[in-house]
């Protein structure tokens, strides 16, 4: 080490969304169930399924660790410019089969933020494609997060994580979330005949877990076929089951155009995630010479591995009946958490199926955010601290119990707090 440098605990990690200059992480180290296990021993009720709303089925899942270790035996990797392998012509059947509407052409990437990437550069493409390549621009949602690629950062909501990054996407711009005459004013005062697309999240997650009014969906949809504007759902959160439902698409009655997904895709076994696109912009790019319409892909679009935890994800969620469950227990813990609501610490509970924020009073909440926390961690719960808000997004298969344990400890220390 050079003289003079700072010495930080995190060593040769350079560890995404945290300060360079931190101190020691919590690290942990194993997994079964509902519960991680901390590198001191300590086991831990995981509300936010593996930190970010992604380890839908629980940890610790050798059958998919099986089969991903099967798969790799036969073949670990061959694919791109023409070539497949069947598991990932397996895994885009059961996706497309379970998606709303005619979502029947999935194009796999290898994680959120690729997944809104590919969106972005499909609705451009299409656009291109059909004669009409000045529809290039966004309108997305403030509050809304898409990911941190220049793509998903440019359409996204949250003006913190682009501070620092130079110029972004051209011509996107964003509307306060669920208030349908602000989207109606934008399309209406931009020129309909620049804008390519309008992306948003079912129920917003990242940004404090904001559901939206039930019909609002519904109308953004009508709204962008009236624009003729394509409308991309970013269900990389909402899909596979959180919100009780198959896609949030189907929770709020809505097909869009594009869909993107990941986390629960693979349940975070391995990394991947999807744009997934209807016949509409599909068929655009169809060139019956055979030339590549859509100049786009990954290394590792649709490895064999992550389409075989993929595979293993839907097989689970059927089996178990995840969905229905995660419908009643998503109640259940909406009905459990809301009564926080009237503790003084406590400034607002919003929540949709297995999907819940406590926002803490206060001008400036993050001190008391961490402190709460702390301390829910350490009676043994694990929930997220994020800004102004608690985020608690656990697994599909918590129980009622599990439920119960987390709103009973969030609740003492939140009374303490009071
Ligand atoms: C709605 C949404 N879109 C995109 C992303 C980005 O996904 P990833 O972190 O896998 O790149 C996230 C991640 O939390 C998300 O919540």
């Amino acid at each position: 080490m050079v003289s003079g440098q700072v010495s930080v605990t995190t060593g040769a990690l350079w560890m995404p969304f945290t300060s360079a200059g931190g101190s020691n992480p919590p690290v942990v180290v194993a997994g079964d169930g509902s519960h991680v296990v901390a590198d001191d021993g300590t086991r831990l009720l995981d509300a936010t399924a593996g930190g970010v709303a992604c380890v839908i089925l629980g940890h610790g899942r050798a059958e998919i660790a099986d089969a991903v270790a099967a798969q790799l035996r036969t073949l670990e990797y061959h694919c791109l410019f023409g070539y497949s392998h069947p598991r990932a012509l397996e895994l885009a059947e059961a996706v497309a089969a379970r998606t709303p509407g005619d979502l029947n052409h999935v194009f796999f990437t290898n994680s959120g933020s690729e997944a809104v990437e590919t969106a972005l550069k499909m609705a451009r493409g299409y656009w291109s494609q059909v004669g009409r390549g000045s529809k290039t621009g966004f309108v997305s949602l403030h509050r809304g997060y898409h990911g941190m690629n220049f793509g998903g950062i440019s359409v996204g909501g949250l003006p913190e994580n682009r501070a620092g990054f130079g110029p972004l996407l051209e011509g996107c711009s964003q509307v306060p979330a669920h208030d349908i005459d602000a989207l109606e004013r934008e399309l209406a005062s931009r020129d309909p005949s620049t804008i390519a697309a309008v992306i948003m999240e079912p129920v917003q997650a990242a940004g404090g877990v904001y559901p939206p009014p039930e019909d609002y969906l519904g109308q953004v949809r009508a709204m962008c076929d009236d624009h003729d504007v394509l409308l991309v759902l970013d269900e990389v959160v909402c899909g596979f089951g959180r919100l009780g439902h198959w896609f949030g698409g189907h929770r709020f009655g809505v097909s869009p155009d594009i869909m993107t997904v990941a986390k629960g895709l693979t349940s975070a076994y391995i990394p991947m995630g999807a744009a997934i696109a209807g016949s509409r912009v599909h068929d655009a790019f169809v060139d019956p010479e055979g030339s590549i319409e859509l100049m786009h892909g990954y290394t590792y679009s649709g490895h064999p591995a992550a389409c075989v935890a993929g595979l293993k994800v839907i097989e689970i969620i059927e089996r178990e009946g995840l969905v229905d469950h995660s419908r009643q227990t998503g109640l259940y813990l909406q009905k459990q958490i809301d009564p926080l609501a009237s503790l003084p610490v406590v400034a607002e509970v919003r929540g949709e199926g297995m999907l819940a924020a406590l926002e803490l009073e206060g001008d400036c909440p993050e001190p008391l955010v961490a402190e709460a926390q702390r301390r829910i961690q350490s009676a043994g719960v694990l929930v997220r601290a994020q800004a102004d808000h608690l985020g608690i997004y656990p697994p599909l298969t918590f129980t009622a119990a599990e439920v119960d344990r987390v709103v009973d400890v969030v609740g003492t220390v939140l009374e303490e707090l009071s």
